[in-house]
């Protein structure tokens, strides 16, 4: 993160991230921050609080998966702990309202209920880590969140950025350009014993299965 440029905030702020801490235990006197009118014109969604991807993923250059730490390791990505939050914020923003209320719901040691937004059914294997960790020709260093998503980074409220996303097609679009993945054997991992995390959490490179056979999606 170090040697990052400097970014503005949208309040007209300079602050690096690791800055953040500094400025905090200098009692955030020497630098401007946001304040309750400057989050009161980013956009409303449909969260519990007013989270911004833009303010922390651009501005502050806060590294997808600092706070999406199960993204590659895990069956599903999940929205990161309260912790991860404090981390910063028993420090940073305790100005705003909107970070009074994460720290109500950490004092009530309680999650916050995110509204989910990208969603496969239940009846569908998807292990995101498989994807974020994957290589292959197309994707040496694994699939970028954005090719998924899109460009999350530049969201105040998180849409979904394809309107196909999550469908069958959408994942067969894909999995149809990885060479090879057709003529592969069928799918051992989505055999009997699929299911158990132990079985789809075994080495990257031991399941290449055929990524169009139906089982490998399809319990
Ligand atoms: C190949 C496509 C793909 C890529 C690449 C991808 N995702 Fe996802 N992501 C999905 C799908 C599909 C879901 C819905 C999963 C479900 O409902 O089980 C999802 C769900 C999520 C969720 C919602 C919580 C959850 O697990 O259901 C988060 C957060 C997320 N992804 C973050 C990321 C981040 C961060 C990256 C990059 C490190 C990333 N994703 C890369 C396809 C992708
Ligand atoms: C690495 C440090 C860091 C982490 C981790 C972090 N934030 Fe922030 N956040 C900041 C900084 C810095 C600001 C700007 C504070 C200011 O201007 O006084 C901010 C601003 C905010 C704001 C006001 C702007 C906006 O986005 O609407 C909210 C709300 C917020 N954070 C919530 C969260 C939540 C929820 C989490 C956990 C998912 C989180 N933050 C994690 C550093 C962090
Ligand atoms: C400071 C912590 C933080 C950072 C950094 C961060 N996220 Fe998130 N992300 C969250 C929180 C909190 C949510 C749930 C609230 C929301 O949807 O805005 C979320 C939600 C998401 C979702 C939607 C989950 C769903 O319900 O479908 C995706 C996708 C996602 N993030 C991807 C990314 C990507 C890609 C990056 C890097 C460009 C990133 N995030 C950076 C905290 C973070
Ligand atoms: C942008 C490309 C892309 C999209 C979209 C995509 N996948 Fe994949 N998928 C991959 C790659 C790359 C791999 C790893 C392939 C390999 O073995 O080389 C993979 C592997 C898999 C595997 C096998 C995992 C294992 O056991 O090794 C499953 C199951 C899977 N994907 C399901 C899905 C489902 C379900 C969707 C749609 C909801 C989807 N994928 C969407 C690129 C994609
Ligand atoms: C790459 C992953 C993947 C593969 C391979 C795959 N599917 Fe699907 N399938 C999905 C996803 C994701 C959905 C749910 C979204 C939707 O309905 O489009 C789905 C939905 C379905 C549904 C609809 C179920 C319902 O109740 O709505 C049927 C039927 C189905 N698939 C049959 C098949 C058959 C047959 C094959 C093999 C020829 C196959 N699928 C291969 C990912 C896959």
């Amino acid at each position: 993160m170090t040697g990052q440029p400097k970014r503005l905030f949208p309040g007209g702020i300079l602050i690096p991230l690791l800055a953040a801490a500094m400025f905090a235990l200098s009692g955030g006197a020497a630098l401007a921050q946001l304040t309750d009118q400057d989050v009161a014109e980013i956009p409303a969604g449909p969260q519990p609080i007013k989270f911004s991807h833009k303010i922390h993923a651009t501005d502050i250059q806060i590294p997808c998966e600092y706070c999406h730490i199960y993204a590659r390791r895990s069956l599903v990505s999940g929205v990161p702990p309260v912790q991860i939050c404090m981390g910063c914020h028993q420090l940073v923003g305790t100005q705003l309202a909107e970070v009074q209320k994460l720290k109500e719901y950490w004092d009530k040691k309680e999650p916050i209920p995110w509204v989910k937004i990208h969603d496969v059914p239940d009846f569908v294997r998807y292990p995101h880590f498989r994807h974020v960790r994957a290589r292959n020709e197309i994707f040496p260093n694994g699939v970028p969140c954005q090719t998924c998503h899109g460009p999350i980074e530049t969201m105040h409220v998180v849409e979904k950025f394809n309107p196909d996303f999550g469908l069958m097609g959408w994942c067969m679009e894909c999995h149809l350009t990885i060479p090879g993945a057709q003529e592969r054997k069928a799918a051992t991992p989505a055999g009997p014993g699929s299911t158990s995390l132990k079985n789809a959490m075994s080495p990257i490179g031991h399941h290449r299965p055929n990524l169009t056979d139906c089982l490998t999606c399809h319990k």
